[in-house]
C-alpha cells in the first residue's frame, strides 16, 4: 500500500513560483561547479570575509563552553551594546527590553509579521522588493499589496501611492532603506510622513535597514531616528551583510517594549533562544568594527563606481547610481524583451548570470540585478563579455 499523507495549505503555498528567476542562476552555479567559464553576478552573499578577530572571538566563546542555552530575547551584553548604537543612530531612548535577537533578519521578518497579521489581513510593501519578502509573507497567509516606488525616478518611495493603497484590512505597511534591489534610500522627511500616517491609521510600520552600514554618499536615516513617535515602529537589521557573516545567522528587532515581550513569546516557541557563541562574535564584531565597516563601504564604493562606469559606457543598457548597499539595477529592455530573457541569452552566448528584475516585481522585469559581491578583477571580465553581448546584440 502506497503512503498517501498530505501535506499542509502552507507548504503548498511555499512551492517556489518564481518564474524561472532563480534557474538562470541555479544553472550558472552548476555550470560554474563544474569548472566551466561563469561568472555569477547573481549572488547576494558578499564575498569579503569575515573579520578574523571576530572568527577568533567565537573561538574563545566556544572554547569557554558557550554552547548552551541563552536567553530567549537575546545575550543581555549583545542587547546592552545594539541597544547604545540605536541611541546613537536615533537620538532616542533605547534599552535592552527594546532588542530581541534572531538567527538572522529573515527569521526576525518572519517572527515580526507572524506577531502582526492575521491570515487574509494585508500588509503594503514597496516593490521593487527583496526577493525573499513575498514567500515569508506567503507563509503567514498575510495579501500582499505592492505599491510601485518611482522606478525611472531613483526608485524614491511615494507616500501618495502608499496612502491610497490602505483599505480597512491593511494592518502592516513594509518598507527597506536602503533597499534591495535598487540600493534606493527614504529621507528623513518621509519616514517621518510614513510614521505620521501610520499611527494615525493605527497601521503598523516595519523597515528593513539590513543595508544601513553600506551606504556611499550619504548617511543612513533610521526610521526610529525619523519617527515622532515609535509605538508603531520596529526595525530589522542585522550583521550578514554588514559583516559579510550571512552563515553566522544573526539579525534583531528593535521596537517597544510591549512588542518585544510578544516577539519573545513568538520566539521562545519557535527558536528557543540563539547560539551563544554566535552572539558573544556578534557582541565583539559591533564593538570593534569602525574600521571594518570603513573598508566594507570604500570595497563596495569602488565596485559600484566601476559598474555604473562600464554600464554609461555599453550601448544598449543603463542603470542609475544606487545609493547603497551591494547591487545595481541594469535597464536592458533596449537589447532583450524582458530582465529574464536578457539573462537567459546572457548566459548562453557569455557565461555571465545575473539575476532577472521580475524577481523584484513586475515594475523591473526590464531590469537585471547585478551584484557587487564580487572584486574589480572579476566585475572587468564580465562586464567585458556583457559589452561583447550587448555590441552583437546591436548588430554592432
Ligand atoms: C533586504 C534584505 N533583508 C533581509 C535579508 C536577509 O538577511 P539575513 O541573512 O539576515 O536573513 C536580505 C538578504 O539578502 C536582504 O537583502
Amino acid at each position: 500500500m502506497s503512503f498517501n499523507g498530505r501535506i499542509s495549505a502552507l507548504s503548498e503555498r511555499l512551492v517556489a513560483d518564481n518564474c524561472g528567476v532563480w534557474a538562470v542562476h541555479e544553472r550558472a552555479v552548476e555550470q560554474h561547479a563544474k569548472g566551466e567559464d561563469v561568472y555569477l553576478l547573481s549572488v547576494g552573499d558578499p564575498d569579503l570575509a569575515t573579520l578574523p578577530s571576530t572568527i577568533r572571538a567565537a573561538i574563545d566563546s566556544l572554547e569557554k563552553g558557550r554552547t548552551h542555552y541563552a536567553p530567549g530575547m537575546g545575550e543581555r551584553n549583545l542587547r546592552e551594546i545594539i541597544s547604545d548604537i540605536e541611541i546613537k543612530a536615533s537620538g532616542k531612548h533605547c534599552d535592552p527590553s527594546h532588542v530581541v535577537i534572531f538567527p538572522g533578519a529573515t527569521n526576525a521578518i518572519y517572527s515580526v509579521m507572524s506577531c502582526l497579521l492575521n491570515p487574509g489581513e494585508e500588509v503594503i510593501v514597496a516593490e521593487p522588493m527583496y526577493v525573499g519578502y513575498e514567500s515569508i509573507f506567503k507563509s503567514i497567509n498575510a495579501e500582499v499589496v505592492p505599491v510601485k516606488l518611482d522606478v525611472e525616478q531613483e526608485f524614491n518611495l511615494n507616500i501618495e501611492r502608499i496612502k491610497r493603497a490602505v483599505s480597512a484590512n491593511t494592518r502592516v505597511v513594509f518598507i527597506n532603506t536602503p533597499g534591495n534591489p535598487a540600493g534606493n534610500m527614504i529621507s528623513e522627511a518621509q519616514l517621518r510622513e510614513l510614521a505620521d500616517y501610520c499611527l494615525s491609521q493605527n497601521l503598523w510600520l516595519v523597515c528593513d535597514e539590513v543595508y544601513s552600514m553600506i551606504t556611499f554618499d550619504e548617511e543612513h536615516v533610521s526610521l526610529r531616528k525619523a519617527a515622532a513617535k515609535l509605538d508603531n515602529v520596529v526595525i530589522i537589521d542585522g550583521l550578514s551583510k554588514s559583516h559579510a557573516m550571512t552563515g553566522w545567522r544573526l539579525g534583531w528587532t528593535v521596537a517597544s517594549t510591549e512588542f518585544s515581550q510578544r516577539l519573545l513569546d513568538f520566539t521562545s516557541s519557535t527558536i528557543f533562544g540563539c547560539c551563544q557563541f554566535v552572539q558573544d562574535a556578534a557582541a565583539f564584531a559591533l564593538s570593534n568594527d569602525e574600521e571594518y565597516i570603513q573598508g566594507v563601504r570604500e570595497e563596495y564604493r569602488q565596485r559600484r563606481n566601476y559598474v555604473c562606469e562600464r554600464v554609461a559606457a555599453i550601448p544598449g543598457i543603463s542603470c542609475q547610481v544606487p545609493k547603497a548597499g551591494m547591487f545595481v539595477m541594469i535597464r536592458v529592455d533596449q537589447l532583450a524583451e524582458d530582465g529574464l530573457s536578457f539573462a537567459e541569452d546572457l548566459l548562453k552566448q557569455q557565461k555571465v548570470s545575473v539575476l532577472p528584475g521580475v524577481g523584484f516585481g513586475q515594475s523591473t522585469r526590464h531590469y537585471v540585478r547585478v551584484s557587487l559581491a564580487q572584486p574589480i578583477n572579476i566585475l572587468k571580465p564580465a562586464f567585458d563579455r556583457i559589452e561583447k553581448y550587448a555590441l552583437a546584440q546591436l548588430g554592432q
